[in-house]
């Protein structure tokens, strides 16, 4: 038995050994750097084993490494690549988008939610993108901010409610919020408040990151083949409640003939429109109801963590930089005194302290740290002349560039004024990468800033804040993707709106 125990370590050992040295070799061949700390599991056994966040290693490495054009990183026996030169990050997001165009995420088929923009690849994702996009129009957004503004008014409405809600906790709020928003541009809103419908419940659940949805996006990284194997799928639970609602709401919409400019009416339009068809490959799309529910479930994976994230990390800059509040406040009582007591959508989108403090915020705090994609074609990165092989897997180090002080000077302060029109020009555009780059850039982007600043500016106007750090704090949440405040938390004291 014992020795049955020991040869088994033997070999295991061996495995490991072998995979180390065989990933490092594989590098070592194309004459890219190598992270040799880990050989066989890279930033995945710091993340998990010694946790130490992947977006902070990558950081670590990305300034030890930084005259490298790129690093390899093991990650089993899959070739990582970290790609850190600027000229490189933009050729694999952008300039030779074709040979990277996939997420490096492959869900199960029966995983029927999953088949959404988010995963897909090649050219399923491409015609899925070109229908969805028309949704993220400015004059559409125009259009659904009636539903936004709504949202954002029964925020401070619940806060005003419920006193304990002021103090403490404040994560939570926001993210319910986002949750209860975003279910509103899905499936259209009600007079009641957006904190009593039915679906802020299972938006809750959908995003609230679960043990489990943890473990599979570890066995995901891991081994896609593995995953498929074991016919593991990701939303599974969700899938009856989600489905079930939208096929309720789109037989009810074909019937009723108001347009209330929510993802339901494009639901029906697509579906009246009969197949979606790609004209260079004659590819085509079934708009079922199925495929349909999983394109509404991108809104809630993709858009509600990543937003309540961005208003947080915004907030919590402003409750502890006075100066900058005051600034915001003043903005925001002009704007309110000019048009009457209301927003409207040009209005929010017209504040410019408001986006500057919010993307100075998004870049000190990205709220996704770094972007994965996947090679599916051989092809060579400029930079370093690196060949990449189909297969391999990219890693861009968002949070590690967006702290370069090549180009942010003193990238540790929050200084909105960088982004002040007159200082704009001298931002590098590859270096900032808050919502992604190139042709898989964040599709709600202009939708998440417009829902954030809603709730920004209607809590502002209605309230001061109060940063409060909690021992320890603040630090960052230990997650495998997200960036997220925690040890520290806000305090909303309500205000006496001036005249
Ligand atoms: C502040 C909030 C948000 C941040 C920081 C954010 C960030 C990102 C990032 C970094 C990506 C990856 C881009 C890339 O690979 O180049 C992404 C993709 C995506 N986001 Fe967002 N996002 C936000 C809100 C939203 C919202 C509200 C929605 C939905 C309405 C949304 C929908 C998506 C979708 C569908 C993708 C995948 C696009 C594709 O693969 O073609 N996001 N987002
Ligand atoms: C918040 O401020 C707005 C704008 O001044 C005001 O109309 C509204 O009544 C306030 N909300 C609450 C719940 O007090
Ligand atoms: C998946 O792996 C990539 C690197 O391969 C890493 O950046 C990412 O954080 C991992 N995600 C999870 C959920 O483990
Ligand atoms: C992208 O990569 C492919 C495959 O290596 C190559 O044929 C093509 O010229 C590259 N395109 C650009 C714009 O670099
Ligand atoms: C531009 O940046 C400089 C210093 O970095 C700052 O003094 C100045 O106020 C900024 N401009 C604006 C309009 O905020």
């Amino acid at each position: 038995m014992i020795a049955f125990a020991l040869l088994f370590c033997a070999v295991i050992t061996l495995c490991v050994y072998i995979t180390g040295k065989y990933n490092e070799q594989y590098w070592k061949k194309r004459k890219v750097a190598f992270y040799s700390k880990n050989k066989v599991a890279g930033v995945l056994w710091d993340h998990f084993i010694e946790k130490k966040a992947v977006f902070k290693n990558l950081c670590n490495i990305y300034n030890e490494y930084r005259n490298e054009p790129a690093i390899g990183i093991g990650t089993f026996f899959t070739p990582q690549l970290c790609v850190l030169d600027i000229t490189n990050i933009q050729h694999v997001l952008a300039t030779n988008f074709t040979s990277f165009n996939h997420r490096g995420v492959e869900p199960n088929e029966n995983d029927l939610l999953a088949d959404n923009i988010l995963f897909m690849h090649g050219n399923r994702w491409k015609l899925m993108r070109q229908s969805l996009t028309p949704l993220f129009t400015s004059s559409k957004l125009k259009l659904m901010y009636y539903i936004i503004d709504k949202s954002a008014v029964d925020l401070v409405e619940h806060l005003k409610a419920n006193k304990e809600l002021l103090k403490g906790n404040s994560f939570n709020t926001l993210s319910s919020f986002c949750s209860a928003a975003i279910g509103g541009a899905v499936f259209g809103v009600s007079t009641g408040s957006i904190f009593d419908s039915p679906f802020l419940d299972m938006a809750r659940k959908t995003t609230t990151p679960s043990w489990r949805t943890n473990v599979f996006f570890a066995i995901i990284n891991f081994s896609n083949d593995l995953f498929k194997k074991l016919g593991l799928s990701l939303f599974k639970e969700q899938e009856e409640f989600f489905i079930g609602a939208i096929k309720k709401i789109i037989r009810a919409r074909e019937q009723d003939k108001i347009k209330r400019h929510d993802f339901a009416d494009i639901c029906v339009a697509l579906q009246s429109a009969g197949n979606i068809v790609d004209k260079e490959t004659g590819l085509e799309l079934k708009p079922t109801d199925e495929l349909l529910a999983a394109q509404a479930f991108f809104f809630f994976i993709a858009g509600v963590e990543p937003t309540a994230t961005a208003l947080f990390s915004t907030l919590i800059e402003l409750g502890r930089n006075p100066e900058y509040l005051e600034k915001v406040h003043k903005e925001i009582d002009e704007a309110f005194k000019i048009n009457d007591n209301k927003m409207n959508y040009d209005i929010v989108v017209g504040m410019k302290y408001v986006d500057m403090v919010m993307s100075e915020a998004m870049r000190m705090h990205p709220p996704l740290g770094v972007l994965t994609r996947k090679c599916v074609r051989d092809t060579v990165l400029p930079v370093g002349n690196i060949k990449v092989e189909k297969g391999t897997r990219i890693m861009v180090p968002i949070w590690a560039v967006h702290h370069d002080e090549r180009f942010y000077p003193e990238p540790e302060k929050f200084i909105p004024e960088r982004f002040a029109s007159e200082n704009k020009s001298n931002i590098v555009d590859a270096a900032y990468m808050p919502f992604g780059k190139g042709n898989r850039i964040c599709v709600g982007n202009r939708y998440a800033a417009v829902q954030a600043k809603a709730g920004l500016v209607h809590l502002l106007r209605n309230f001061t804040l109060k940063t409060i750090v909690q021992e320890g704090g603040p630090k960052y949440l230990h997650h495998p993707t997200l960036i997220r405040f925690c040890d520290v938390d806000l305090e909303f004291i309500p205000r006496s709106i001036p005249k």
